[in-house]
């Protein structure tokens, strides 16, 4: 009995020993790194496809990277839970040196689509990828990028490194882990498929549904119709202020959307004003950049995805 205790003892202290290995390990190598394979690409740049580029940035790109001036330069990142360390955005401006002037058409194509920076070090779970974009969209952005808009302007400001907490290192090694290049062209669906063009802004282009599902670490993003409570709301967003403000049902039961209208839906989308007058908080970011037909493929797709029955404990201000 005594040995076997003993044995008990011996092997309860190795794995022990074991699992400080390999905290210790975690916490000194910290994220791991991946050798980008950079694809060739030819970005077409003129005032169409600036313009469209210009629009994605400032829906997509712009809540993190933009600073007060009004340029990508970009800052610290206050609404991202402590529990993931410190987040700064990167300068994302045309700058030679501080900005993507390091950065071939094709590094930023494959970090937008993989989340693997050039330098091989990957952006979990702060940067999203962009795994389901279409091509012309994703190639769009980069020719903005490019361009001499007064957002793009040379800054020579440098962000710190984020700090990822030991958590996100961890999580790095079994949950975060780069998106496949995809092996073909995406074409994006034309507006007149309502459905499928629906359903590719809200998943391919804004990605309502990181927001509006259960949580982040349970997204799917290649296959987000799979992530845990889809667009049945629930995840905790963090507001201006620090405060916790679950995200909204957006599924067409009762405790989600159903019994709203077209244009209620609209007004809480674009400007973030609720059906009762109020205003919702601005964890929510307002879009008012979509357009008509835009919010009328929206609110035709949400009507298809599956009811979840989830009543979400609502922010409600003082
Ligand atoms: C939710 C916030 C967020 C959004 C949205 C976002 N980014 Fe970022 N971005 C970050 C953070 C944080 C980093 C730094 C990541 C790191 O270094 O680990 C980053 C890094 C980058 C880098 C790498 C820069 C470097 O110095 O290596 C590029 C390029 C970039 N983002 C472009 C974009 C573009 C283009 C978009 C829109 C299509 C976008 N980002 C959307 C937060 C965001
Ligand atoms: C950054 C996270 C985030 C993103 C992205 C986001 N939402 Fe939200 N959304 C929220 C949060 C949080 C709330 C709840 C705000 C509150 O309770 O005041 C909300 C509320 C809403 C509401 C109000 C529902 C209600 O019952 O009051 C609608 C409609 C909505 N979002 C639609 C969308 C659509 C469509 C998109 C994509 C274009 C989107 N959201 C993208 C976080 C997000």
């Amino acid at each position: 009995m005594k040995k076997a205790l003993k044995y008990l003892g011996i092997t309860l202290g190795g794995i022990i020993l074991i699992l400080l290995c390999l905290a210790l390990f975690v916490s000194i190598k910290g994220i791991p790194t991946y050798e980008p394979q950079v694809p060739e690409v030819s970005i077409q740049s003129d005032s169409m496809s600036i313009a469209n580029g210009k629009r994605l940035v400032t829906m997509i790109c712009a809540g993190c990277h933009l600073n007060e001036n009004r340029q990508l330069a970009g800052g610290y990142l206050e609404d991202i839970p402590t529990a993931f360390g410190k987040v700064w955005s990167q300068n994302i401006t045309r700058h030679e040196t501080e900005g993507l002037g390091r950065y071939s058409d094709g590094q930023l194509m494959y970090l937008l689509r993989t989340g693997v920076k050039k330098d091989g070090n990957f952006c979990p779970p702060w940067m999203p990828s962009f795994p389901l974009m279409g091509d012309e969209d994703l190639e769009d952005i980069i020719a903005f990028l490019r361009s001499d808009d007064p957002m793009t302007a040379p800054s020579d400001k440098a962000q710190p490194a984020p700090q990822p907490s030991f958590l996100v290192k961890a999580l790095s090694y079994v949950a975060f882990k780069p998106l496949p290049y995809p092996e073909k062209e995406i074409v994006a669906p034309p507006p007149s498929d309502q459905l499928a063009y629906g359903k590719y802004l809200m998943n391919g282009l804004i990605g309502c549904y990181e927001c509006h599902s259960a949580d982040f670490k349970s997204n799917v993003a290649l296959t987000p119709e799979s992530s845990v409570g889809y667009y049945g709301g629930g995840n905790p967003l963090i507001g201006p202020d620090g405060e916790i403000v679950p995200s909204a049902n957006l599924t067409p039961h009762e405790s989600g959307l159903k019994g709203w209208t077209r244009d209620q839906f609209e007004a809480a989308v674009r400007s973030g004003k609720k059906p009762d007058g109020g205003t919702l908080n601005p964890a929510m970011p307002p879009h008012p950049m979509l357009t008509d037909e835009e919010i009328d493929a929206m609110w035709a797709f949400i009507q298809t995805v599956p009811p979840i029955d989830h009543v979400v404990d609502r922010y409600t201000p003082e």
